[in-house]
């Protein structure tokens, strides 16, 4: 999957699909699953840093996550997150990260959150050689300012502005955008108006695309979970239920088997 792909498959009207992943494992899992996109999102901070945001998340920790990613990806296209204030302060700056995140961590594109207070930004980093996703409506890394995670674009106006920004990041050069928590509605609209696949979450079945943090989907987050998310499977308990076996088969003396059996394994 490369970046210009990703158009052809908007215009075939084939549906996208990106879950996030933040180490070789998971990279792998979901290559053989088939996913077409990887995101090393910066919900790393809240399913597997324990912040209880993303807001903490530094370049060196995603850096760290999408290196780890990019050595278990092959075919999926790894778009990795700019965290918070690793492009808000000044354009050098965050032409810097974004290119150490390509450099360093293998990724093939970053992600930002924003509209057209950062389309100069996106301008510049494409014109670079970097491929930019954009991420409007619910921006995860501005909760303090919204109040929450709160669905956004509810009114005409905002959503007014949601197309506007979303083609202004188009127009701008990126290759697609996120939308999250937005009605159905809008989001369909903009879909339709816009030559970019849109992925959404928490954002219905009319944009081009889905992502979910794979944790969520795969039911294994204890925290928080939005109301959007149907998990499909429960993997917190399946860890939970193997761990208790296997605490019982040591107490009990089950495991390991008995030496002439366990002996069985040659140099281990
Ligand atoms: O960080 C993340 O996982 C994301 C997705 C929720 C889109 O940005």
């Amino acid at each position: 999957m490369r970046v210009p792909d990703l158009k052809d498959s908007k215009r075939r009207g084939e549906k996208l699909v990106m879950l996030t992943a933040y180490d070789a494992t998971m990279a792998r899992l979901l290559e053989r699953a088939g996913v077409d996109l990887i995101l090393v999102g910066d919900s790393v901070g809240m399913v597997v840093l324990g912040y209880d945001n993303t807001l903490p998340v530094t370049l060196e920790e995603m850096l760290h996550h999408t290196r780890a990613v990019s050595r278990g990806a092959e075919r999926a296209l790894v778009v990795a997150d700019m965290p918070f204030l690793s492009y808000q302060v000044n354009a050098d700056e965050a032409v810097r990260n974004a290119g150490r995140l390509l450099k360093e961590g293998g990724a093939a594109a970053v992600k930002l959150e924003g509209g057209r207070p950062v389309v100069d930004l996106v301008g510049r980093l494409v014109d670079l050689g970097i491929p930019v996703m954009g991420h409007l409506g619910l921006l995860p890394q501005s909760i303090h300012q919204v109040g929450g995670y709160i669905r956004q674009a509810t009114t005409p106006a905002e959503a007014d502005a949601l197309l506007a920004d979303t083609m202004a990041l188009e127009a701008a050069g990126a290759f697609a955008v996120v939308l999250e928590a937005v009605p159905y509605t809008v989001a369909r609209t903009v879909t339709a108006h816009v030559g970019i696949p849109t992925i959404g979450i928490g954002a219905g079945p009319d944009c081009d695309g889905q992502v979910l943090v794979s944790h969520d989907l795969l039911g294994l987050f204890d925290g928080f979970v939005p109301p959007f998310v149907r998990p499909y499977a429960n993997l917190a308990e399946t860890i939970v239920t193997a761990t208790r076996t296997y605490m019982a088969d040591v107490r009990a003396g089950r495991y390991p088997a008995a030496a002439s059996a366990g002996s069985s394994a040659p140099g281990l």
